[in-house]
C-alpha cells in the first residue's frame, strides 16, 4: 500500500463519495454564495504576507489553491465528479476531506498521486500542483479541516511555516473567471528544466492562477541561502515570471544585471536587502512593475531618478531608506497616480483647546 502525507492510499469506492442530487433550494444557496464570494473579495487586500494570528487556515491559505487550481471544475459554474469546493459547505458536502469507508481521505489522496496517474487532481492534463500546494493541503486536513481557525490556533509544523511565510495572500485571485492581471498570455508554459531547477534550490515557485501560466517565484523560504548566484536560475524563465520575492535575501547590486532582464515582472519584493541605486538603475528596465518594495534597502533619491520611466508603478515602498519626501515628490510628479509609502509618520500635534 502507498502512503503519501501520512495518508493511506487504497482504491476509491466513487458511488459512495456523490452527493444525493442537488435541489432547488441548494442551487439558489449556491447562487447567493458565489455571489457573496465575489463581493467580499472587492475589498479585500491584494498581494500581503499572511498574519498567522487574523488569518484562517481555510481562506487565507486553503481557498486560494482552491480557487485557483479546482473550482474551474468543482465550483459555482460546474460540478465535475458532481460535487463542488468553493465554500465551506459544499465542501463538506461533497465528503472529500473525510475518510472513506476504507480511511482514504479522496482530496488529499487525488492531489498526492504521481503526475501521470489517471486519478491525479487536478487532472494530468492540467498543471499539477507545485510540492508547497500539496503539502498545505495535507496540513490543513490533517488538522482538522477546519473553516474558521486562525492559523497561529493550528499546530504549525517547520516544513509548513517555511511555506506559509513565503504565501503571498491574493484575493484578486478568488474572483471567478477574472484574470489576476492584464498581460497579455505568453504562447507556452515555461521550460520545465528551468522551473525544475528552481524548485531544486528550494524556491517556492508557483503558478499565478488556473487562468495563466505565468508565475510567481518566492525565496523567503530559503532567504538566508538565496543569493546573487541564484537570481541567474531565474533569468530562463523571465517570458513568465512576473511577482517576486526576494526580500531578506542575500541579494546584492551584483544581481542588478540580471534582475533587469526579468521584464514581465509585475511586482518585486526586495525589501532588506542590501541593494543600492546601482540595483535601481537596472530596476528601470521593468517598465511592467506595478508593486516595488524597497523598505529598509540603501536606495536613495538619486537612485529614485531611474526608476521615472516606470509608467505602471502604482505602489513604492522606501520606509526606511535614504529617500526623502522631496525624492518621493518628484518621482510622483514623473508617474501619475503612484502612491509612495515612506513609512510611519507621528500624526502631527493637535493644537490645544482653547480653555473656556
Ligand atoms: C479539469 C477539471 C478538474 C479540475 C481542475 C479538478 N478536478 Fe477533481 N475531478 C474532476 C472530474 C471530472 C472528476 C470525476 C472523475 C474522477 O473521479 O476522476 C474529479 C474528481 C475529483 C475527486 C474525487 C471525488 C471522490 O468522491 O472521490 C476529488 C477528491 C477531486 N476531484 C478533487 C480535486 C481537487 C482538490 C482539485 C484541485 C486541486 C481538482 N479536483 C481539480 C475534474 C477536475
Amino acid at each position: 500500500m502507498r502512503t503519501v502525507l501520512g495518508v493511506n492510499l487504497q482504491p476509491l469506492n466513487l458511488p459512495a463519495m456523490i452527493p444525493d442530487r442537488f435541489t432547488a433550494f441548494a442551487l439558489i444557496t449556491l447562487l447567493f454564495t458565489s455571489f457573496a464570494l465575489l463581493q467580499s473579495s472587492v475589498s479585500a487586500e491584494d498581494g500581503r504576507k499572511l498574519d498567522f494570528k487574523a488569518d484562517t487556515a481555510y481562506e487565507h491559505v486553503i481557498v486560494p489553491i482552491l480557487t485557483s487550481r479546482c473550482i474551474g471544475c468543482h465550483g459555482a459554474d460546474k460540478a465535475k465528479g458532481k460535487f463542488r469546493l468553493h465554500t465551506p459547505e459544499e465542501i463538506t458536502k461533497s465528503k472529500t476531506i473525510v475518510p472513506d469507508e476504507e480511511g482514504v481521505i479522496p482530496m488529499v489522496m487525488r492531489i498526492s498521486l504521481p503526475g501521470d496517474d489517471e486519478d491525479v487532481m487536478p487532472p494530468e492534463d492540467k498543471d499539477p500542483l507545485s510540492a508547497g500546494q500539496k503539502k498545505l493541503i495535507g496540513w490543513w486536513v490533517a488538522e482538522g479541516a477546519s473553516f474558521d481557525k486562525k492559523i497561529s490556533e493550528l499546530k504549525v509544523p517547520d516544513d509548513i511555516n517555511g511555506i506559509l511565510a513565503g504565501l503571498v495572500y491574493s484575493a484578486a485571485k478568488q474572483v471567478v473567471g477574472k484574470k489576476a492581471f492584464s498581460l497579455p498570455e505568453p504562447a507556452g508554459a515555461a521550460d520545465a528544466g528551468a522551473v525544475a531547477a528552481i524548485e531544486k534550490s528550494g524556491v517556492l515557485i508557483m503558478q499565478l492562477a488556473q487562468d495563466t501560466k505565468y508565475l510567481s517565484v518566492n525565496a523567503i523560504n530559503v532567504a538566508k541561502s538565496f543569493n546573487d548566484a541564484q537570481v541567474k536560475l531565474l533569468v530562463p524563465v523571465k517570458e513568465h515570471l512576473t511577482w517576486l520575492d526576494v526580500s531578506r535575501s542575500g541579494i546584492t547590486d551584483a544581481a542588478a544585471g540580471d534582475l533587469g532582464q526579468l521584464g514581465m515582472l509585475t511586482k518585486l519584493h526586495l525589501e532588506n536587502t542590501s541593494v543600492t541605486d546601482k540595483t535601481l538603475q537596472q530596476l528601470g528596465k521593468l517598465t511592467r512593475l506595478e508593486y516595488l518594495n524597497l523598505y529598509a534597502t540603501k536606495v536613495s533619491d538619486a537612485g529614485l531618478e531611474h526608476l521615472k520611466n516606470l509608467k505602471n508603478l502604482k505602489k513604492l515602498y522606501v520606509w526606511q531608506t535614504g529617500v526623502t519626501e522631496g525624492g518621493a515628490k518628484k518621482l510622483q510628479e514623473a508617474i501619475p497616480g503612484l502612491d509612495v509609502n515612506l513609512g510611519w509618520k507621528a500624526p502631527e500635534a493637535k493644537p490645544a483647546e482653547p480653555k473656556k
